[in-house]
């Protein structure tokens, strides 16, 4: 029998709408940053996420960059930031000058634990600096307990970034993540819930921050009929091409989301009898994830002493592509030198986890068959 076809962790997937608005900027000759693909696909983000204004740009690591830069972040300032997470949420903290401070997750959410943000922010205050900035991060599409985090921001006057990069379509108590704090980013990258190849959007309440970042993705051009710049600029601006994909994205955005919950309660239903495998399933009905993601942890104490790296292994030669968690940013040998405030809680989900497949194209049978597969390694079952 000839070797399956890989089942990929998670792959773009398109509508069939896209090539129609990318045609039409073809038709207009509109191949560039900005133009109307690009206002269409930031009004259709407004009203998705209910966010008072957004900036499409290209990726979200820019949209963060931006977001720092427009919050005032510079050289020997400090921002703390989620150590569990992809390193595009820190590296931008880096493209500033500026220290990351690394505060640990809680073990419900994942994301950043209150008592460690508040103590971290005491302590840094206490040391003589006060943070610039937080970089709140929803992983996996699991939101973050955003009440408290705002709560204990707002009462030490620090403004929140959220990073929604992998959180489109979730929500905390009914309000789209990314919406809570002073800005949020997100991602359309081409592992993501819906993908433009790559892009990002900053979004805000505040028109100003919006404006300021499509001002500074263009070069910081001011406006005069030469090119004028008071300001260093950036190309952070996002292709009028990408914009047409993001659009199409846009009009099945929500069978997407459903479609990665689906997968989430299929893997869930499929595996719950297996002793030694959990979920990332979040606290209550307020955390509303889109589970861009279904990850597993895996403990050997309970599974004969089997991994998840072990099971990676298995999977590989099955054609099934796992990935284990993200490494924690305070174990990253990068960031080494940076102060960390940690109980043990990301490195040990780091150390159990693994990510299943979970792309919304990903077919009944294959689902099944990965699921099957794990049960067979878990039960040490020869294939
Ligand atoms: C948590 C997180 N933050 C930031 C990013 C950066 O987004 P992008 O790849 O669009 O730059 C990603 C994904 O790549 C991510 O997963």
């Amino acid at each position: 029998m000839g070797k399956r076809k890989v089942i990929y962790l998670s792959t773009p997937h398109m509508s069939g709408r896209e090539m129609h608005y990318i045609e039409d900027a073809f038709k207009k000759n509109e191949i560039f940053p900005n133009g109307a693909n690009v206002d269409a696909f930031e009004q259709d983000l407004k009203k998705y996420t209910g966010a008072g204004y957004v900036s499409c740009l290209s990726s979200g690591t820019a949209a963060i960059h931006l977001a720092l830069i427009i919050l005032g972040v510079d050289q020997g300032d400090e921002v703390i930031c989620s150590s569990f997470t992809f390193s595009a949420s820190a590296n931008p903290i880096v493209y500033q000058k500026a220290l990351p401070i690394f505060v640990d997750s809680e073990p419900d959410t994942w994301n950043l634990r209150p008592e460690t943000l508040e103590f971290a922010i005491r302590d840094r205050i206490r040391r003589g600096k006060r943070p610039k900035a937080i970089i709140a991060v929803h992983l996996y599409g699991m939101p973050a307990r955003m009440d408290e985090i705002m709560e204990i921001a707002n009462r030490y006057e620090i403004p929140v970034i959220e990073d929604a990069a992998e959180a489109i379509g979730s929500k905390y108590k009914g309000q789209a993540c990314g919406t809570f704090g002073q800005i949020g980013i997100l991602s359309f990258n081409g592992n993501k819930t819906i993908s433009t190849s790559a892009g990002g959007a900053l979004i805000s309440s505040i028109k100003e921050y919006c404006d300021r970042a499509s001002f500074l993705s263009t070069q910081a051009r001011e406006d005069y009929p030469y090119y004028e710049h008071t300001e260093i600029g950036y190309n952070y601006r996002m292709s009028n091409i990408c914009a047409g994909i993001g659009r199409g994205q846009m009009e099945i955005l929500d069978e997407r989301v459903n479609k990665r919950r689906e997968n989430f309660f299929f893997y869930k239903e499929a595996l719950k009898d297996l002793p030694g495998i959990s979920f990332l399933e979040g606290p209550d009905s307020n955390f509303y994830s889109n589970h861009w993601l279904t990850v597993i942890c895996v403990d050997p104490n309970k599974t004969s002493g089997i991994t998840h790296t072990h099971i990676r292994k298995e999977f590989i030669k099955l054609n099934i592509e796992t990935r284990p968690l993200w490494k924690p940013m305070h174990l990253q040998p990068v960031f080494k030198e940076c102060p960390a405030y940690v109980d043990g809680t990301s490195e040990r989900l780091f150390n159990l986890g693994l990510c299943l497949p979970s792309s919304s194209c990903i077919t009944d049978e294959e689902r099944q068959y990965v699921a099957d597969s794990l049960r067979n390694i878990i039960n040490k079952r020869q294939f």
